[in-house]
């Protein structure tokens, strides 16, 4: 696929377009950086905004983006549901205090956050039956414009599958060079599933490796905008977060170069020691 630019779109299943790189909020602080940084991001060009409740950031996330001067309709949003908040009363009422602490009426994407959190060990798979027939109504009510999971593996998949009448659009999980979790990919793309990748940048650690410097001299790009190339070829929509305006800049200035098919794979193998996080072992 050609990208020409980070808001190149990438088509969901239902038609949505979601633009191919967004900016990550994870291990963003909360209040005024927050604020501070989505307006640098969305002054950067950045129309694609992943937030999520967890994050603990939503209220500076919404201040940015109501203070930025864009438009919201030309903004992609996304937000996430907490792993407190599985349940189908709970779910209508995290989304309805997401929406409140974004200042926004609407998501572009809501996605469930963990398929198996601590509180729900037991029963996460009614839980997961109860929480998506939430989001389904929210869904066709038109409040949320796409709907889909985050760190989910094949067997939350299928369970969900016995229930949900709308199938997933989007997997969001951890993604990096050394870390392409090939299985779980193949399974959501041949069910019709975009792939996002969090920590794009393996959260920094992969900035370090000798290795990449290869690629970064042999391309002439920093380490983070070749793990940010290699991601969109790979694929995936990378969400990469950073708070600092020159990074931000940085990070969405990838399309004036191309990795060769080799090189993606090369990166692709790289040990970075990244391990995804077990979904069905999580402590929170
Ligand atoms: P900072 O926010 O100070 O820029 P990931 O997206 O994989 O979670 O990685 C985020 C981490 O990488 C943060 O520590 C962020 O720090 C840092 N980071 C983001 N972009 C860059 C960049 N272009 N160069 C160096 N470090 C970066």
């Amino acid at each position: 696929m050609e990208f020409l630019n980070q808001n190149t779109p990438i088509h969901l299943v239902n038609g949505v377009n979601i633009p191919c790189i967004g900016y990550g909020t994870w291990q963003t602080p909360a209040g005024e950086v927050a604020a501070a940084s989505v307006r640098a991001a969305l002054e950067a060009g950045y129309r694609h905004i992943d937030a999520a409740s967890a994050y603990g950031n939503e209220e500076g996330v919404g201040e940015g983006i109501q203070t930025s001067g864009v438009r919201r309709d030309e903004i992609f949003l996304t937000s996430k549901l907490n792993n407190p908040d599985h349940g189908y009363e709970q779910t209508k009422r995290a989304f309805a205090e997401s929406l409140k602490a974004l200042k926004t009426d609407y998501l572009d994407l809501y996605l469930i956050h963990w398929p198996n959190p601590i509180s729900c060990r037991n029963n996460w798979e009614e839980m997961n039956a109860a929480t998506w027939k939430a989001m389904e109504e929210l869904y066709e009510s038109g409040q949320i414009k796409a709907i889909g999971v985050s760190n989910f593996r094949q067997h939350h998949f299928e369970a969900l599958a016995k229930t949900a009448n709308v199938a997933p659009m989007v997997n969001q999980i951890s993604l990096s060079p050394g870390l392409t979790q090939t299985s779980i990919c193949s399974y959501c793309q041949e069910h019709g599933m975009v792939m996002e990748a969090y920590s794009p940048l393996g959260t920094g650690r992969i900035l370090q490796l000798e290795e990449m410097r290869y690629f970064a001299e042999k391309y002439n790009h920093s380490i983070a905008q070749i793990c940010i190339r290699w991601s969109l070829q790979m694929g995936f929509i990378p969400l990469p977060k950073s708070i600092n305006a020159s990074r931000i800049r940085e990070n969405i200035n990838v399309f004036d170069f191309k990795l060769s098919d080799e090189d993606v794979s090369t990166i692709a193998s790289i040990q970075a020691g990244s391990v995804a996080r077990d979904p069905d072992t999580i402590n929170f």
